[in-house]
């Protein structure tokens, strides 16, 4: 069996770093906001080149709780896709404000162009699908010409860049999902927000913890939303080995393109691409799936309905047709296994499975 991701291989890899780190805190007897959330903050801003980093209990409340510290509400507009993860436009209604989507592009990011005719809106939220990088210069230069927000979904792009710079650092805030089959991902729920704002970081803080100014004093309600001690020390382990393991993700989907060039339509060849995962878009979809399925490959479909037809968003409006690129791709994406440890093997097995597919 050939899984989508493999999360033992990788604990395999670095078990005696892993079970140290874990050990300690188990001893320390410090479970909640420690040192070690303090010392990844410090890594993981550093990682990101941002000032600061808040860690949070998952990708959907860093995304959360920067909507809220941007004082994104009741009556605001907050433009994203809808070809994402649910919580990138659950986190909009959770505050009070209205999802208004627009279509992708031929690789399923945000498409800019159509982002121009949703003007005003207080806030955009572009997603880094798979990992690969939106064009951020465009966009920052939309957001001061036209004054909204910018708070990056990048829960599936950690490690990705964008012209040399790390995505996450572009918008007003940049949000990472440690949910364990990303790039850096936890033995749980986790999650960050990167800033460079100094007032945005610090009311982050306070909102993850209830509100709290100091011990037990409240100037507003908040969550119970921690990055526990025990994340954070396995979280600080991984980020050492991070930049090896997307360069190796680079490698494998390199591989896969040259078995695969001519056959289906390959993912973006997009430098910063950091590749969480390796999706092609082929027809026969399901009948594809299906036969490497029997053959024990296991793939995923991320998407295969748009958020503008899921009934959570009906009360929206929008119709079949709206979004046609959305709506394409979500017939024809297919995520094939993508994992740093994933032997040359592993790819000229699904690559010739698939060729035996089209060849039948
Ligand atoms: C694009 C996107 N946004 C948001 C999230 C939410 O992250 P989490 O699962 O850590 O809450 C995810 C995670 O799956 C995601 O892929």
């Amino acid at each position: 069996m050939i899984p989508l991701v493999d999360l033992q291989a990788q604990y395999k890899a670095i078990q005696p770093e892993l079970d140290q780190a874990l050990l300690e805190v188990v001893r320390s007897g410090q479970y909640i906001l420690g040192k070690q959330l303090a010392l990844l903050e410090c890594e993981l801003a550093f990682f990101a080149g941002c000032s600061y980093a808040v860690g949070v209990a998952s990708g959907t409340d860093a995304l959360f709780l920067s909507l809220v510290a941007l004082g994104i509400g009741k009556g605001d507009k907050v433009v994203t896709t809808p070809f994402t993860f649910i919580a990138t436009a659950e986190v909009i209604v959770r505050c009070g404000a209205t999802p208004v989507f627009v279509d992708v592009d031929s690789n399923g990011n945000i498409d800019l162009n159509m982002v121009e005719h949703k003007m005003p809106c207080k806030a955009v939220i572009p997603v880094h699908l798979y990992g690969n990088p939106v064009n951020m210069t465009e966009l920052m230069k939309m957001s001061s010409m036209r004054n909204f927000l910018v708070v990056e979904d990048a829960c599936q792009a950690l490690g990705a860049t964008w012209d040399g710079k790390k995505i996450g650092s572009f918008g007003h805030t940049g949000c990472f999902s440690f949910f364990p089959s990303k790039n850096l991902g936890a033995t749980g729920d986790a999650g960050m927000v990167v800033t460079n704002d100094e007032q945005v970081a610090s009311l982050i803080k306070k909102l993850r913890n209830h509100g709290a100014s100091t011990h037990y004093m409240y100037d507003s309600h908040g969550l119970n939303s921690r990055l526990d001690e025990i994340q954070a020390a396995i979280l600080r382990v991984k980020l050492k080995h991070l930049d090896e393991w997307v360069k190796s993700r680079r490698e494998l989907a390199y591989l896969y393109d040259s078995y695969l060039s001519g056959i289906v339509t390959l993912p973006p060849d997009i430098e910063g691409h950091a590749q969480n995962y390796y999706t092609i878009q082929v027809h026969d979809r399901d009948e594809l799936r299906q036969y490497l399925a029997e053959n024990e490959i296991s793939t995923a479909i991320y998407y295969p309905l748009p958020l503008h037809l899921q009934k959570v968003y009906s009360y929206l409006g929008y119709k079949k047709g709206a979004f046609p690129m959305a709506e394409s791709l979500s017939e024809k994406v297919l995520s094939l296994p993508m994992y740093p440890e994933l032997p040359e093997e592993g790819i000229i097995v699904i690559c010739d499975k698939i060729k035996e597919f089209y060849q039948r």
